[in-house]
């Protein structure tokens, strides 16, 4: 994956330059999707149980607002926790985006008990995502959370 601590320090610079969350988000998603494993790269954000797909870099999906509790997305809400999925196939509970798919991870957007929503990441490969990418993107979202959050406060 690329350097997630750059991501980090780059998304944190375009906070003090006065950039919001919308140009925050697209730009962790641009990033983040320039990683040859990960062939579809979104974000969803949570608005009144639903999951809204923002922004992302890969083919159109059919599935631009999601349940809570619906698919491998709407569970990890549901369940309040990340989902490192190693073969989509085994998953009862899952929506497919393209047949291509084999796993797929889901990394939450939240600040403490809030839920903003989630990076979300198809890969084309089985079990395609390691511990070490999991740490990196749990940062990059932690990164947006605190611009959601702030945002939130302000509103
Ligand atoms: N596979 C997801 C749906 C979103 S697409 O992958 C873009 C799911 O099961 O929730």
């Amino acid at each position: 994956m690329l350097d997630a601590a750059d991501l980090i320090k780059e998304l944190q610079q375009m906070r003090d330059d006065g950039h919001l969350s919308d140009a925050l988000l697209r730009k962790a998603v641009r990033s983040l999707s320039e990683d040859d494993r990960f062939d579809w790269t979104g974000v969803y954000l949570l608005k009144d149980e639903e999951l809204w797909l923002h922004n992302y870099v890969g083919e159109p999906t059919e599935h631009a607002k999601i349940p809570v509790g619906t698919g491998i997305c709407g569970r990890a809400v549901a369940e309040r926790t990340n989902l490192n999925v190693e073969d989509v196939s085994k998953e009862e509970n899952y929506l497919a985006c393209s047949p291509e798919t084999q796993s797929e991870l889901v990394i939450l957007i939240r600040a403490g008990e809030d839920i903003f929503g989630q990076i979300d990441i198809d890969s084309e490969q089985k079990a395609a995502f390691t511990e070490e990418d999991e740490i990196g993107l749990i940062g990059v979202a932690d990164k947006l959370a605190e611009q959601l959050a702030a945002e939130r406060r302000d509103a």
